[in-house]
């Protein structure tokens, strides 16, 4: 077995890194897109080099029309398929029905409860047969991804986690958008660095933290149950 945590950590190009999992890990190996800027870099990448990923998005029923224009451009754009997972309509009716549509500003346990919903559920199914999991994580976004590795096994759902942009800064990651002329998110021009959902995400100021317009009405950590086990 190959040591593919320190073949991967020295590999700076992603491309390359990308293809040595999907040759040792052929037909398993899937990148999830929110459509942020960190994403669409990655998308670019595998598209462009026609590696052969299985891309997928959540959508939560609760995006940015802006969100979903950017979808639309991208598609356009690449002509490259892409799987959009919903929530289970069961569950959304019956959480709807019983706390109604905006249950998530009421409390912590509420909110994960959506999350949990709209987004944790549909992913785990999207990973189902997965080996590989592609991410467009940087450690410089929050406190719980300083320490993440490049490839790292993901315990709970038995599979590898890729995560090429981690050591990634903003400045490279947006040189990157502007030299290779990567379709954006609108909202990024407003004022909105990491965008979720729309009752859940707000432009921060500058000088405040990146993800500090993620359920801003929060002290908890600002993760949604996609990165923590
Ligand atoms: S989150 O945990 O706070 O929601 P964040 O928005 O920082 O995540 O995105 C980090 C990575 O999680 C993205 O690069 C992407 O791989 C994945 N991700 C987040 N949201 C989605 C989504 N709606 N659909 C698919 N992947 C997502
Ligand atoms: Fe629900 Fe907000 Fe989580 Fe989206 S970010 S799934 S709307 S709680």
């Amino acid at each position: 077995m190959k040591d593919l945590p320190g073949l991967l950590a020295q590999q700076t190009d992603i491309a390359a890194g990308i293809r040595i999992l999907t040759e040792e890990f052929p037909g398993t190996v899937a990148f999830s897109t929110s459509f942020g800027q960190e994403d669409q870099v990655l998308a670019d990448i595998i598209w462009k080099n026609q590696l052969p990923v299985r891309v997928f998005t959540l959508d939560t029923g609760r995006l940015f029309q802006e969100t979903y224009d950017l979808m639309d451009l991208t598609r356009a754009r690449y002509k490259q398929p892409f799987e959009i997972y919903f929530p289970e309509t069961a569950a959304v009716e019956a959480l709807v029905k019983e706390k109604g549509m905006n249950s998530f500003y009421d409390s912590v346990e509420n909110r994960k409860e959506c999350c949990y919903i709209r987004k944790v559920v549909p992913l785990n199914r999207a990973l189902k047969g997965v080996k590989v999991w592609i991410t467009g994580l940087r450690a410089e976004q929050s406190e719980n991804r300083h320490d993440m590795p490049v490839l790292e096994w993901d315990e709970g759902r038995q599979l590898y986690k890729y995560n090429p942009l981690i050591h990634w800064t903003f400045e490279e990651m947006m040189a990157y958008i502007d030299k290779h002329n990567v379709p954006y998110n609108k909202l990024h021009d407003k004022g909105f660095i990491s965008i979720g959902c729309a009752p859940c995400t707000r432009a921060i100021e500058p000088g405040e933290h990146p993800r500090a317009g993620r359920w801003w009405w929060e002290e908890s950590k600002k993760e949604c149950g996609l990165h923590t086990s």
